[in-house]
């Protein structure tokens, strides 16, 4: 990602931050249960994460930082990380208000000021794993991972990626090419985001020093409702296809 790319993100998610953010991470915030995509898939459902309490993490694009709130919850040593400064400033006005404390530190998935194998589990939620480099991020995991650590992110799913047409709902044909997934940049959208094949994902985590122990699917649940902003995906195509993904790796010891 080149420094333009950063900056552009930055500017879509500042200006997200101040269209739609607070209300919504207010609500996350406070919830009790940890679920995951846009359909709320339940993490009791998925168990990807196990038993967090006393393990360190990192979340590299944390914004306003739901995510590590919960697994802080859970008995979690967590640091958030995100270039976004608007973005981390809510993560510190829900910190103030609900008493749940954890570092911050701004900075880019790609390169992150932390020490080398200084964490048990990386996460990212639509953060880092669509919005920066997977070719660097995806290293800057392992480094900052001790080995034996996991690497856990979410993010849409290739499939859905080459559905979605330049702007609009997602669609039920092939709208783009499929080899050749890397830096998108969608038509009516200032911002720069990232996906691969799953064969490139595989080929970048084995080349950084994961192992992939799985991927998870998540299907939309029979009840799921359409998501009040990221509204172009319809609960029915995402009961019939996979709209997001869950990639859990382990660094090789
Ligand atoms: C959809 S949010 C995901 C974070 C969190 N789950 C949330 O919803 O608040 C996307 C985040 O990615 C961040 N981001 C943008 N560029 C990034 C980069 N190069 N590395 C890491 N995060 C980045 C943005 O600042 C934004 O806060």
């Amino acid at each position: 990602m080149s420094s333009s790319d950063l900056e552009r993100n930055i500017a879509v998610w500042t200006k997200a931050n101040a269209d739609h953010t607070d209300a919504a991470s207010a609500r996350a915030w406070a919830s009790d249960e940890i679920h995951w995509g846009m359909f709320r898939v339940s993490e009791a459902e998925v168990g990807v994460l196990g038993d967090v309490s006393g393990l360190d993490v990192v979340e590299l694009g944390c914004g306003t930082a739901y995510v590590s709130a919960w697994l802080a919850k859970r008995g979690a040593r967590v640091v958030g990380v995100d270039p976004t400064p608007a973005q981390l400033d809510t993560a510190r006005r829900l910190m103030r208000e609900t008493g749940i404390e954890f570092p911050l530190v701004e900075a880019p998935g790609e390169s992150v000021p932390l020490p080398d194998a200084s964490f048990d589990l990386a996460l990212s939620e639509h953060g880092a794993a669509a919005w920066a480099d997977p070719y660097r991020w995806i290293p800057e995991a392992a480094r900052l991972l001790r080995p034996g650590g996991r690497l856990v992110f979410l993010h849409t799913s290739p499939l859905a990626w080459v559905c979605f047409p330049d702007a609009g709902e997602i669609t039920t044909e092939l709208q783009r090419p499929y080899f050749g997934l890397y830096r998108s940049e969608w038509a009516g959208d200032e911002g720069v985001d990232f996906q691969l094949t799953h064969g490139d994902w595989i080929a970048v985590l084995r080349k950084a020093g994961f192992e992939i122990e799985r991927l998870v699917e998540l299907q939309a649940p029979a009840d799921a409702q359409r998501h009040p902003y990221y509204s172009d995906v319809p609960p029915e195509w995402a009961r019939q296809w996979p709209n997001e993904e869950i990639w859990v790796a382990r660094k090789r010891a």
